[in-house]
């Protein structure tokens, strides 16, 4: 199982995040490669079998400039090889925003819809107003989601 982990981010907490959740599914015998700033060719050929997106929010319920142009081309291409793959989304936001909270890891919750990503857990939505620490918060996420990927390979045909 190779998991394929992606950030988008502003001022880095979700690469932090995307980072310290690498580390933790790996520690959990997960295989993972994590793209910054990709191209969907560049994506598409680490073969993923499984897809973590951690992304922030900007404007008002925006993406992060630094993943919108691998958005645009996988809203635009929809490759059917992430067809059926396991997943899961990672948002971070500010509940300040009210209707647009954590809408970047919406954004994304639409386009796995669209590509046919199963997610294994409810998206994580990770607020600065409550946390500073959001790696540390994402823990029991990330332990779960890890737990449900080695499941997933067990059980998957
Ligand atoms: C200019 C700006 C716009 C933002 N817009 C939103 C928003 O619409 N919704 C939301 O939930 N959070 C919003 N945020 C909060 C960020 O998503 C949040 O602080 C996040 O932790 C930043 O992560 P990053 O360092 O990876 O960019 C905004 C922050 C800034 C500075």
């Amino acid at each position: 199982m190779k998991l394929v982990v992606f950030s988008g981010t502003v001022y880095g907490a979700a690469e932090e995040v995307a980072r310290h959740a690498v580390a933790r599914l790996q520690h959990a015998g997960v295989q993972c490669q994590y793209f910054n700033r990709t191209q969907l060719s560049e994506l598409l050929a680490a073969e993923p079998q499984a897809l973590l997106a951690v992304t922030s929010t900007t404007g008002l319920g925006e993406l992060p400039d630094d993943l919108v142009p691998l958005y645009s081309e996988l809203s635009a291409q929809l490759p059917t090889a992430l067809r059926g793959l396991p997943g899961g989304i990672i948002g971070l936001g500010d509940s300040s925003y009210d209707d647009s909270f954590c809408g970047g890891g919406e954004l994304i919750n639409e386009l796995f819809e669209e590509l046919g990503i199963v997610q294994l857990l409810p998206r994580l939505r990770l607020d600065a107003c409550e946390t500073v620490t959001p790696e540390t918060d994402a823990e029991p996420w990330i332990d779960q989601f890890a737990a449900a990927l080695l499941q997933y390979t067990n059980v998957a045909p």
